[in-house]
């Protein structure tokens, strides 16, 4: 700080605000200044809103990264000799393509040093999920995590303190002064977790549609495109899919739910939404690894490796590395739920047009699959099995969906809310393009 010219807080506010861009040198005197106390919380609330109208250039979305990501440690994985590829997702409801890729892709030779987070909003986080198996350990320290890239090829660890403190902090100051959607503040926001988790190379999954966390069509497409030339410019490799998330993703939402589903897949089940996206989202991790000349080849490989088990016995391995318990793992046939069950029937007959992947999540939560408070406890078998999808015809009195919750309470709660998710029309619906675009 002592080399730099002397600047004064509020002019770099109203620089931002007149619309002109900061200098690297600037932007550094606010988030240093913000993590050593000089810069006020009420100052970085005013520069945020000021970016939220304002935006920034790509220069200054790097350069923030950048300062975010020196905030805290880079892993060096440098020594581990393969490809290290990650993915990432926007967040969607019902996704658990993480708990599959990550051993999918590994077993193709190519590591995946996978940093997750927890429910956020209506969506779920693989951490949560992860920790439905007992025993699963997700607090890795670094040495840990390191550890099992290079000798497994795959880790699957949270967050930790290491890794941009600065976006820990900014992020808790966005999220209450209503500056969390704003492109250039979530690119440097993810980038700066991803840039220092050490992979060479990254498949962003950002989902479109109202279970996602970004509204619209066009904000998607302009993150999509963000990641990317982020990622470029600091000379990794990026694919971003835009994925539908206007209904949940497969038949299952809830933590156990989803691990159970995710071996289901692993087992040679055919669950149509959960295995394409999957398929492609691997495909471009393995395209990316440099182990397939395109996607689609890299699409037929990690087929392969889920009809031929590998990925499941992958994913048995991990459990047991990372402690959990590969009895319940391997016991999933007998279904585990939480204590009581409620189903939610078709009231008329027709096809169904709608499942709202944004309510259904904000169900499961009420059911005790999230957090309403950072300190609630999660119910680890609760959740929502779906009967039918959009497009599938019903008729009155047919279920539609299974809820399961712990307490009476929690059934009444998620079933009022789930009443407005659910639509169902006399016309089939157009079949909807779960893949929307590939941008590379
Ligand atoms: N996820 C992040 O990590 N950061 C954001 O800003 C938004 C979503």
């Amino acid at each position: 700080m002592h080399n730099l010219p002397r600047m004064n807080t509020s002019e770099l506010i109203k620089k931002k605000r007149n619309n002109l861009s900061l200098t690297g040198e600037e932007l550094k005197f606010l988030i240093d200044g913000y993590l050593n106390g000089e810069v006020a919380d009420y100052q970085m609330s005013a520069f945020l809103m000021a970016v939220y109208f304002r935006g920034m250039t790509d220069d200054e979305t790097f350069r923030l990264t950048e300062l975010m990501i020196d905030s805290g440690v880079r892993l060096d994985l440098s020594g581990i000799r393969v490809p290290k590829i990650d993915k990432h997702s926007t967040g969607g409801v019902g996704d658990k393509t993480s708990l599959i890729l990550a051993p999918l892709v590994a077993c193709e030779g190519i590591a995946v040093p996978m940093i997750s987070g927890r429910g956020l909003g209506h969506t779920g986080g693989t951490l949560d999920k992860l920790e439905s198996i007992p025993g699963f350990d997700v607090n890795l320290s670094l040495k840990e995590f390191t550890g099992l890239i290079g000798s497994a090829g795959v880790a699957l660890a949270g967050q930790t303190k290491d890794f941009a403190p600065a976006d820990k902090k900014l992020y808790a100051l966005r999220d209450v002064t209503a500056t969390v959607e704003c492109i250039p503040l979530i690119t440097s926001s993810i980038m700066s977790k991803k840039l220092a988790e050490g992979a060479d190379g990254f498949v962003f999954d950002v989902k479109i549609g109202r279970g996602g966390n970004l509204p619209g069509q066009n904000e998607p497409v302009e993150l999509a495109k963000k990641l990317i030339s982020t990622s470029r410019r600091a000379g990794k490799k990026a694919i971003a899919v835009l994925t539908d998330m206007e209904q949940p993703l497969g038949r299952k939402i809830g933590n156990w739910l989803e691990v159970e589903e995710s071996v289901e897949l692993m087992s040679g089940s055919m669950i149509p939404d959960l295995f394409k996206l999957t398929a492609t989202l691997a495909g471009a991790m393995i395209f990316l690894g440099g182990k397939s000349s395109d996607i689609a080849e890299g699409e037929q490989i990690a087929v392969s490796r889920l009809m031929d088990k590998s990925a499941l016995r992958k994913f048995e391995e991990i459990v047991a590395l990372q402690k959990g318990e590969v009895g319940y793992l391997k016991d999933w046939t007998r279904l585990k739920r939480s204590r009581i069950a409620r189903t939610v029937f078709a009231g008329e007959s027709g096809f169904v047009s709608e499942l709202k992947a944004d309510i259904i999540g904000l169900a499961s939560i009420d059911l005790g699959c999230g957090r309403k408070k950072i300190s609630d406890d999660i119910d680890p078998l609760a959740g929502i099995v779906l009967h039918a999808k959009i497009g599938d015809e019903v008729k009155a009195g047919d279920p539609v969906l299974e809820m399961y919750a712990d307490t009476p309470e929690r059934l009444d709660s998620a079933e009022k809310r789930i009443a407005g998710a659910i639509c169902i029309s006399h016309n089939k619906p157009e079949s909807r393009k779960l893949i929307i675009d590939i941008l590379d």
